[in-house]
């Protein structure tokens, strides 16, 4: 049956669909040995060859997705251009080609799912899915109610973007530190970094705790596991 080819692309693990139409739009991808630029092109997987910078792709990896307790240090990408520790090195599961799903900072720790499930990344990525996403932060200086409140209604980022309301707790505030927890249902860049500098004390140390229905748990940095397919049901219907 015929598909989409960024559809095609996505489903055998080499990105999500969005990132897919950039890589063809790129020209790093072939139909039947024509490199195909233009978006919309349909390909039928049983009788079309397609190839990504010339590797032929196939459908044959099994859809998994793990979750991994992110370290500090490491970007999440699959490949560093400065050849820095990459998030998928911490996972060793061979002839698996996983991507993160969005991102965490260089310095941010905490979960972080790895997939060649298209769909799951599309349905994460999404805008307008809004998935809940849980971070314990620690902040230089002792934050007050005012400011716990202008994090919780919104506050204005450093390109004009007003952050949606978002739940904050506060953990403990200390003499020169506070620790908060907070859940924003957006992912605009460093979010969190940057409302936490807005309204006057800056991100000392970042974890990520909870996606969706997801927590980290008791998985230990560096490690990882595999979900369940009831736990990729749960986040699939997260909305
Ligand atoms: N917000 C940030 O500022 N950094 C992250 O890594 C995640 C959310």
């Amino acid at each position: 049956m015929e598909e989409r080819l960024q559809k095609f692309l996505a489903d055998c693990g080499i990105a999500s669909r969005r990132r897919s139409e950039d890589l063809i739009r790129q020209g790093l991808v072939a139909v039947n040995g024509s490199v195909v630029t233009e978006m919309g092109q349909k390909i039928d997987p049983d009788k079309d060859e397609v190839t990504f910078r010339g590797q032929k792709v196939t459908a044959e990896q099994p859809l998994t997705t793990v979750m991994i307790n992110k370290p500090a240090g490491y970007v999440t990408t699959a490949h560093d251009q400065f050849a820095r520790p990459c998030v998928t090195d911490l996972v060793d599961m061979p002839g698996l080609r996983l991507y993160p799903v969005g991102r965490l900072d260089y310095q941010t720790t905490g979960l972080l799912l790895l997939t060649n499930d298209g769909e799951l990344t599309n349905y994460l990525t999404h805008p307008g899915h809004h998935i809940p996403k849980t971070y314990e932060a620690k902040l230089k200086g002792a934050i007050g109610e005012k400011e716990l409140g202008q994090l919780r209604n919104g506050v204005l980022l450093d390109d004009g973007y007003r952050t949606s309301p978002a739940q904050v707790e506060l953990v403990l505030k200390a003499k020169d530190y506070s620790r908060i927890r907070i859940t924003i249902y957006e992912g605009k860049n460093h979010q969190v970094r940057r409302m936490a500098k807005a309204v006057g004390f800056p991100v000392l140390k970042l974890k990520r705790i909870q996606e969706g229905p997801l927590k980290l748990g008791n998985l230990k940095e560096g490690q990882y596991r595999i979900l369940s397919d009831s736990e990729i049901q749960s986040l699939k219907s997260e909305d």
